[in-house]
C-alpha cells in the first residue's frame, strides 16, 4: 500500500467513524446513561408515522418557559439544538445529583432541578428570543429568518464580542473596485 492511499483509507474510516458514531452511539448512550428505561412514563405515544423510537425520554416535569404538553422527545430535540448553537454539553446548564450514580460510576445529571444559574439564563433567553422573532423579526417584510440561540451565541456559552475587521485606511473605502466618478447630478 503506497502511503497516500493508505492517507486516504484512514482519512475514509475516520469520516465513517464520524458519521457512525453519533448514530449508532452517542446520543443513545449519552440519553441512557442519565434516563434509565425504567423511567420511562406510560402513555408516551409517538407521532404518527415517526420511526420506532428506542430510547425513551422521561415526560418533563418542571416545564416554565417551553410549552407545558411537550413530550419527553420534543424537549430533547430542542436541547440538542441548544447543545450545538451553545457548544456547550447539558452539564453547562443541569446539575449533576450526586446522589445519582451511574452504571459507568459518573453521577447522573438531575434535568428538573433548577439549581445552576445557566438554566435560569435560558429560559430568560428562551423568552427573549421568542419575543424578538414573535415581536420584530416576523414583522420585516418577506421574513424569512429567525434569531435563534446561534445568531448571538454561534457555538460558544457566553457570545463573543464582533471586532469588525480593521480598514486599510482610516476613512477610506474599503478596498473595492474603484466606482467610477460620479458624473453631474
Ligand atoms: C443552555 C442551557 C441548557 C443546555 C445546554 C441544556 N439544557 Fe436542558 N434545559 C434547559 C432549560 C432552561 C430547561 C427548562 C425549560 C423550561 O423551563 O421550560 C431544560 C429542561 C430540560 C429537560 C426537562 C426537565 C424537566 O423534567 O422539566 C430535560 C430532560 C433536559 N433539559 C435535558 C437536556 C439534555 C439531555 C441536554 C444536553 C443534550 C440539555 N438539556 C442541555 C437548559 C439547557
Ligand atoms: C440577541 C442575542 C442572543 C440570543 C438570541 C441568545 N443569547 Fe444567550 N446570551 C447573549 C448575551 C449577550 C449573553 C451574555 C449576557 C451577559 O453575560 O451579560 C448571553 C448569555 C447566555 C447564557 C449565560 C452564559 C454564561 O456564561 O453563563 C446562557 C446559558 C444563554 N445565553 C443561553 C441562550 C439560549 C439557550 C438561547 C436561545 C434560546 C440564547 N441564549 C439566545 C445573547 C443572546
Amino acid at each position: 500500500m503506497n502511503r497516500s492511499f493508505r492517507f486516504a483509507v484512514v482519512r475514509l474510516a475516520v469520516a465513517a467513524a464520524f458519521v457512525a458514531i453519533p448514530l449508532a452511539l452517542a446520543p443513545g448512550a449519552v440519553f441512557a446513561a442519565q434516563a434509565p428505561a425504567a423511567q420511562a412514563p406510560a402513555g408516551q405515544t409517538a407521532p404518527a408515522g415517526a420511526p420506532p423510537e428506542h430510547r425513551s425520554f422521561p415526560a418533563p416535569t418542571n416545564l416554565q418557559v417551553l410549552p407545558k404538553d411537550m413530550t419527553g422527545e420534543q424537549v430533547h430535540a430542542i436541547m440538542e439544538q441548544w447543545e450545538g448553537q451553545l457548544g456547550s454539553g447539558c452539564r453547562a446548564c443541569h446539575a449533576v445529583d450526586k446522589t445519582n450514580v451511574g452504571p459507568n460510576g459518573r453521577p447522573r445529571l438531575n434535568f428538573a432541578d433548577d439549581s445552576k444559574e445557566e438554566k435560569q439564563t435560558a429560559r430568560l433567553m428562551y423568552k427573549m428570543t421568542e419575543k424578538i422573532n414573535t415581536d420584530y423579526v416576523s414583522m420585516v417584510p418577506n421574513s424569512g429568518q429567525s434569531v435563534t440561540c446561534g445568531t448571538c451565541h454561534r457555538g460558544h456559552l457566553g457570545p463573543e464580542e464582533y471586532i469588525p475587521p480593521k480598514r486599510e485606511e482610516h476613512g477610506a473605502p474599503p478596498a473595492a473596485p474603484a466606482a467610477p466618478p460620479a458624473q453631474g447630478r
